[in-house]
């Protein structure tokens, strides 16, 4: 029998519309365009804006999009996965919510905390519920309302974050899909990016409101050191395992959190800068959507029988790498 394979057969993103630019933030911190496009490699990034509005509130329109535009009903949807480090709330799932304003009412529904390889620990984890042949029709989401989690007093953090989400449906294939991936964590990194407080270790407080400890704390260059090298390594494994050279990849879809970063990979990997995926310049590191945002904006540059190799790192540690040919 042959074997049944997880693709990825339509994806939809959704961006807000208020624009975060660097020379916004030139008055509200001190930084400059200059640094921050020579260092990053970002130019605005969006800002979700709205009383109680959260991740979910991006995620729907991203779901609903989706469904749309595949023509799918709802109720065919069988299983939801959400990546994401900003849930609307504590519990229940962020997911949860998503289906509930999406109408999926015959799934069931899970967040994955992997921070910026959410998308992929998601990706992995819904494809094997297709290719045991259990369900025919799981979202996978990438969400992240980075505005939230952010302190824009803090110039080394603010400028690299924004929010967005997308989504994607996988489904059955004998031909094309998710052909393989390399993930892996590492918690010792956990020291080099968190978020303190608001956990059970240090719950929300007066203290913690005022120290601060409610956003995202990260030490810029270990993170980018380990980045540089395990995004190429993971790259290089999965590659390798599959018998593939620089000249079968037809596009590199990397993390956004970083263009040095990307470039650093690009070359590892030895693919051209048109090979490469990168919209980092106008959504700035959306976390869990920057995968899906970029497969999104890529969509119509897409051929069926491309092969892709889809990579990320983010805090934990956590990395991988993922092979997959796409579908239409
Ligand atoms: N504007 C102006 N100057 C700044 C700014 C800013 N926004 N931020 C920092 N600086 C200054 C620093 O204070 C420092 O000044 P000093 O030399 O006087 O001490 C100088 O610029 C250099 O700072 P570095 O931290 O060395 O800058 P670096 O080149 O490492 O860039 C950056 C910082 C962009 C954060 C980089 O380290 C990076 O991209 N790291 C990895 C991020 C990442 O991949 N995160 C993982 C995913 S996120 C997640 O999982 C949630």
């Amino acid at each position: 029998m042959s074997q049944i394979r997880a693709a990825i057969s339509a994806v939809q993103g959704y961006v807000p519309d208020d624009v975060l630019s660097n020379a916004d933030l030139e008055k509200m911190v001190d930084t400059s365009d200059a640094w921050i496009t020579s260092r990053t490699g970002i130019s605005e990034r969006r800002i979700l804006k709205g009383a109680g509005l959260g991740t979910s509130f991006m995620a729907e329109k991203a779901v609903t999009g989706l469904l749309e535009n595949s023509g799918t009903d709802p109720d065919e949807i069988e299983l939801l996965i959400c990546a994401t480090v900003t849930p609307d709330m504590t519990f229940p799932a962020t997911a949860n919510i998503i289906c509930d304003r999406a109408g999926i009412k015959k799934a069931f529904s899970y967040d994955i905390n992997a921070a910026c390889s959410g998308f992929l620990y998601a990706l992995a984890t819904g494809a094997q519920f297709i290719q045991t042949g259990v369900h025919k029709k799981v979202i996978v989401v990438g969400a992240d309302k980075m505005s939230s989690i952010v302190n824009y007093e803090d110039r080394e953090t603010c400028v690299l974050f924004g929010d967005g989400a997308g989504a994607v449906l996988l489904e059955p294939s004998a031909r094309y899909g998710i052909m393989d991936f390399v993930l892996r964590s590492d918690g010792a990194g956990c020291k080099h990016l968190h978020m303190k407080a608001g956990g059970s270790a240090l719950p929300a407080s007066h203290e913690t409101v005022d120290a601060k400890q409610h956003y995202v704390y990260q030490e810029g260059q270990p993170v980018f050191k380990f980045a540089v090298v395990n995004m190429a390594n993971v790259c290089e494994e999965v590659m390798k395992r599959n018998n593939l050279k620089s000249e079968d990849i037809a596009w590199l879809v990397p993390h956004q959190a970083n263009k040095r970063i990307v470039e650093a990979t690009r070359e590892r990997v030895g693919l051209p800068v048109e090979k490469v995926m990168l919209n980092i310049h106008k959504y700035g590191n959306t976390t869990d959507a920057t995968l899906p945002l970029c497969l999104w904006d890529w969509e119509s540059q897409l051929k069926k029988g491309d092969n892709l190799i889809l990579t990320a790192v983010g805090g934990g540690f956590t990395w991988g790498a993922m092979y997959l040919t796409w579908a239409y």
